[in-house]
């Protein structure tokens, strides 16, 4: 039994804010800056009162559409988030509510921008078992909420949003092999080191980060994954029709597909137009791509994710 991907849907808050948008809102920054090193151009950003489960709401019904189901024969839903609404319940279960489902097993995955190709492992698991059948994968994520905007090294990095994917046990094939990491020796280099405790904020509330140590083991893993993913498929890099890799970085993403031998022509590019949406990037590339005819059913398709943890994964399927 396969887990197939049946529909894919993606939501993106207001409009675009470019780069001299931000320079405008008062960040010291420029396009030049941005662009040669990230290749960011523009992103979006929710507004105060959206939450991460207004954007799964948006992305789950258009793949509920794009799947042909309805929301009540869903039997898990999975939320990949590291900007969830509240401390408890999930977000899944928020997300569950406003979609009128009653039943569904429900939970939310913290791997940060690894967190969808988490959830997908994790999701293609119970499939696989026989326990679940029709299967809601959503990444979503505010993280204007935790960047402080006076820190012009990271603030100009990142954008909200939200990706879903359907998957449904199938005899067609779908997921065709996964692999997930972390290694938690390395939370220092990325992370949003603070927390809530007796009505306040302990620690630090927002995200820090190590700019080039990030770049240098992203880089590494992405590449070892994705050769590690293509290896227990037994296919090549080389025969693999697109490489969806989480959207942080352009020159982490030309790196990364260099390393591997894939032809950034092959490589889906989201990072311009969205920055980085942390656990929503890699669906709602997947859903621009699907969405542009650029990725068609019976493609082999990569999809690969690294994040604060770190973790870092891939999953190689058929869509
Ligand atoms: N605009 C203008 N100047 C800036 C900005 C900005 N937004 N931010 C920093 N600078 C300045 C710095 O102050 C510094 O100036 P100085 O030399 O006068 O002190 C100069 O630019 C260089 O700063 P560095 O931090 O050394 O810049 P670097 O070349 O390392 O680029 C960057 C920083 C883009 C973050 C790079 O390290 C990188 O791409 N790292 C990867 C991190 C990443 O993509 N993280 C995403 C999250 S992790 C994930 O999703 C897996």
């Amino acid at each position: 039994m396969f887990a197939r991907i049946a529909g894919v849907g993606s939501y993106l808050p207001g409009p675009p804010l470019s780069n001299d948008d931000l320079k405008q809102r008062g960040v010291e920054t420029n396009d030049e800056w941005i662009v040669s090193r990230t290749g960011i151009k523009s992103r979006h950003l929710a507004d105060a009162n959206c939450t991460s489960s207004d954007l799964a709401l948006e992305a789950s019904r258009k793949a509920l559409v794009a799947a042909g189901i309805d929301a009540s024969t869903l039997d898990l839903i999975i939320v990949a988030t590291s900007t969830p609404d509240f401390i408890f319940p999930s977000t899944a279960c928020l997300l569950q509510a406003k979609l009128g489902n009653h039943s569904a097993m429900a939970f939310d995955v913290q791997a940060v921008c690894s967190g969808f190709v988490y959830a997908m492992n994790i999701a293609e698991k119970f499939i696989r078992f026989g326990s679940h059948k029709k299967v809601l994968v959503v990444g979503a994520e505010v993280f204007s909420r935790i960047l402080d905007w006076d820190d012009r090294s990271t603030c100009v990095l990142f954008g909200d949003g939200a990706g879903a994917v359907i998957l449904e046990a199938s005899g067609t094939p779908g997921i065709l092999a996964s692999a997930a990491h972390a290694d938690g020796a390395y939370h220092g280099i990325l992370s949003v080191p603070g927390n809530v405790c007796g009505g306040k904020v302990i620690g630090d509330p927002f995200l820090r980060m190590d700019g080039q140590a990030v770049f240098k083991f992203a880089v590494r893993v992405l590449a070892d994954v994705a050769q590690e993913c293509c290896a227990l498929a037994g296919i090549l890099p080389t025969g693999i029709d697109w490489l969806i890799p989480h959207q942080a970085n352009i020159r982490i993403i030309e790196s990364t597909a260099k390393r591997v031998g894939i032809d950034m022509n092959k490589v889906i590019v989201t990072v311009d137009r969205h920055g980085n949406t942390s656990a929503a990037s890699i669906p709602l590339a997947l859903d621009a791509a699907v969405r542009d005819g650029r990725v068609q059913r019976g493609h082999k398709v990569l999809l690969e994710g690294v994040g604060g943890g770190f973790t870092w994964g891939a999953v190689l399927l058929e869509f």
